[in-house]
């Protein structure tokens, strides 16, 4: 890209509020204008934007949300085009937080710049090492400690965070890891390609009879992505001193939240220590997290599913299909 080419980026608005299921016609497309590049500050042209399920709730607005008519966050991989800052040199790649846009002007303090790591595509770095991977390590490692010989379930196991935690829970020397997804296709790549032992479509019956047949003996750990009857089903599956590290509730993010689980208490007679917990809280584990994987994404014994859609202009689309399970490994849109 020449000095002056870019001026403009395109850009994505959201122009309503969702209630309940977002739709289409909620966001718009537009040019946005980019600020000039002043001292200390470089041109990135962004190569893949992240789609996650937590967007929707800075979309429903209120305190933290995301105002109307602006530019929305989100995080994006891409290359420095032009620069006018030491540390940012051109051909620099960088991960940010001005997603949801082909090109965005930023400083050193606004990016991550990302170390060299021959063999590991740029796509894992919002894949297995980025936000969604380290959540899984943290929910694992931080929250739920587990500890080598242990069971682990894990929901929503084939998207993002779901597929990087069984292949974390393998690496940190779980026994049996047990996942539940939406459909057969992804239940087969559990068990047929992450090395999954047990995996069920949760659309078969009710969830806790699905687990207790996929883990008759028990489970030691969860890592909840899905909430509701997903928690309680882990709940009745748990052992004594079991640990559920509860990392989202997707099954109400678009409906009105069920009641707590029926038999939360429990937890009390089985000593069961339920704690949630939000990645941005632990991003000094991500160095830790680089240097875990980092080899054993060269050695193909890690990878980063990813389910890719291309174009800036299927964005929304994105979207709303990680809303709705349309995506197998991490949702990405690549410009
Ligand atoms: N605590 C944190 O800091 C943190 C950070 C990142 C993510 N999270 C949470 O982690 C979870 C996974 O996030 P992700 O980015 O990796 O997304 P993801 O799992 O790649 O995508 C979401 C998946 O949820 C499943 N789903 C949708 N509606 C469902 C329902 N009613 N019941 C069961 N499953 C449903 C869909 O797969 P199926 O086809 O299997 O239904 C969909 O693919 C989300 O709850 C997210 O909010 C939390």
């Amino acid at each position: 890209m020449s000095r002056t080419a870019t001026r403009t980026a395109r850009a994505i608005h959201q122009v309503a509020r969702p209630d309940g299921m977002p739709t289409a016609e909620q966001f718009a497309f537009v040019d946005d204008e980019l600020p000039p590049l002043t001292e200390g500050s470089a041109l990135v042209e962004n190569a893949y934007l992240s789609v996650d399920p937590y967007m929707l709730g800075s979309m429903e607005g209120g305190e933290g949300g995301w105002e109307l008519n602006a530019p929305l966050e989100g995080r994006s991989v891409g290359r420095v085009v032009e620069s006018r800052s030491a540390a940012l040199p051109v051909g620099a790649t960088v991960i940010h937080r001005q997603g949801w846009r082909t090109h965005a002007v930023v400083t050193r303090a606004d990016v991550r710049v990302l170390p060299d790591l021959p063999g590991v595509p740029l796509s894992a770095f919002l894949g297995v090492l980025g936000g969604t991977g380290l959540s899984a390590y943290v929910g694992l490692t931080r929250i739920a400690r587990l500890a080598p010989g242990e069971d682990l379930f894990v929901s929503a196991a084939a998207g993002g965070v779901g597929t990087a935690a069984g292949q974390l829970a393998r690496l940190l020397g779980a026994r049996r890891v047990i996942g539940s997804a939406g459909s057969p296709a992804k239940t087969a790549f559990l068990t047929e390609q992450l090395g999954f032992d047990a995996a069920f479509d949760y659309h078969d019956g009710p969830v806790a009879d699905l687990l207790t047949a996929a883990a008759p003996d028990g489970i030691d750990v969860y890592l909840d992505n899905v909430g509701g009857d997903h928690l309680a089903a882990a709940i009745g599956a748990m052992r004594d001193f079991g640990r559920i590290a509860w990392c989202g509730a997707i099954a109400q993010y678009t409906t009105e939240p069920p009641a707590a689980p029926h038999n939360l208490f429990e937890l009390v007679g089985r000593s069961i220590r339920l704690e949630g917990f939000l990645v941005r809280n632990h991003m000094d584990a991500q160095e830790e997290l680089y240097e875990l994987l980092a080899p054993h994404l060269r050695s193909g014994r890690v990878i980063s599913p990813k389910t890719v859609l291309d174009g800036f202009d299927r964005t929304v689309d994105a979207f709303l299909g990680v809303l709705t399970g349309a995506n197998t490994g991490k949702m990405l849109v690549r410009l």
